[in-house]
Order: structure tokens, then C-alpha cells, then sequence
């Protein structure tokens, strides 16, 4: 009886400790998300540059296809049949997608301090 509360509480800690975990996991190899279709993107692109150059950037599925038609014409990057490059692209729009800006707003000009550079005022004497 007294053994209870104390099986209870592992089975608490135990879902927590999963429910954290729901995330999606990151390939240990290419940092790329391991959902849908990754392992295509893997297959192909990553011959040439860093998994990185691929993670750290977003796009829509038109900024997507653009980058790639711009490998495929610059760089070397081997045509893709239709149906791999529209997963490949289904993938990296969905996985990286195009984000609000990172920037912080501008800070209105009544708080910024003077303008070191600005030119000197001119001052007419008449
Ligand atoms: C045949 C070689 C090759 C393959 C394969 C390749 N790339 Fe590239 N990619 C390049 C080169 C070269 C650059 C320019 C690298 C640099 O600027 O240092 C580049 C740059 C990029 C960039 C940065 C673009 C930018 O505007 O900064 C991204 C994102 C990218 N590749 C994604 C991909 C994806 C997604 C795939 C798979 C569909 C892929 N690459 C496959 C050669 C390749």
C-alpha cells in the first residue's frame, strides 16, 4: 500500500520528462529537423557546403526553388525529377520557413542622441 504514491510519482516524472520531447529531433549529423521527407534533403544537399548554410536560412517555397535554380545555374547542382524537387521544396518551406523580421523596432529619433557626424549648421549673418 504505502508502496503507491511512490510508483505514481515515476509515472509522473516519466511523462514529463517524454512530453518535453515532443519536438521535433534534430539529425545528430546535419542538425537538419528529422521529419517528412529530411533524408532527401540530406541525400542532396549537402555534397557540396555545410548542413549549416541550409539551417540557418528561411524561405517560402519560391525563395526555396529560387536558391536551388541558382545553384542549378551557378553552382553545379545537379536537376532534381519533379516530384523529389517538389518534396525537397515541401520540405525546407515547411521546416524553414520564412520568419518575421529578427530585427528590433527603430528607435524613435527624439531618444537617439545627437548625430556626431551630422554636418555642422551654417549660420548666415546678415
Ligand atoms: C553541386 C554543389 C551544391 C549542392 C549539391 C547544393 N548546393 Fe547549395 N550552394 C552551393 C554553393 C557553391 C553555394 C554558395 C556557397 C557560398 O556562398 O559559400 C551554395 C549556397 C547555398 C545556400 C546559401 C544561399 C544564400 O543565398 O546564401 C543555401 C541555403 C543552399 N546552398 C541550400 C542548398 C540546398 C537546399 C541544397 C539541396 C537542394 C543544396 N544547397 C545543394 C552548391 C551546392
Amino acid at each position: 500500500m504505502a508502496k503507491r504514491p511512490i510508483t505514481l510519482l515515476w509515472i509522473a516524472i516519466a511523462w514529463l520528462a517524454t512530453a518535453g520531447a515532443q519536438e521535433t529531433q534534430l539529425d545528430a549529423f546535419t542538425g537538419l529537423k528529422m521529419s517528412g521527407d529530411w533524408e532527401l534533403v540530406r541525400n542532396n544537399c549537402i555534397a557540396c557546403h555545410s548542413p549549416r548554410l541550409i539551417t540557418q536560412q528561411r524561405g517560402s517555397e519560391a525563395q526555396w526553388l529560387n536558391m536551388i535554380r541558382w545553384m542549378q545555374a551557378k553552382q553545379n547542382l545537379w536537376e532534381f525529377d519533379p516530384l523529389t524537387e517538389g518534396k525537397i521544396i515541401a520540405y525546407l518551406a515547411e521546416n524553414y520557413p520564412p520568419e518575421a523580421s529578427r530585427r528590433r523596432a527603430a528607435i524613435p529619433p527624439d531618444l537617439m542622441p545627437p548625430n556626431p557626424f551630422a554636418p555642422p549648421t551654417i549660420q548666415h549673418d546678415e
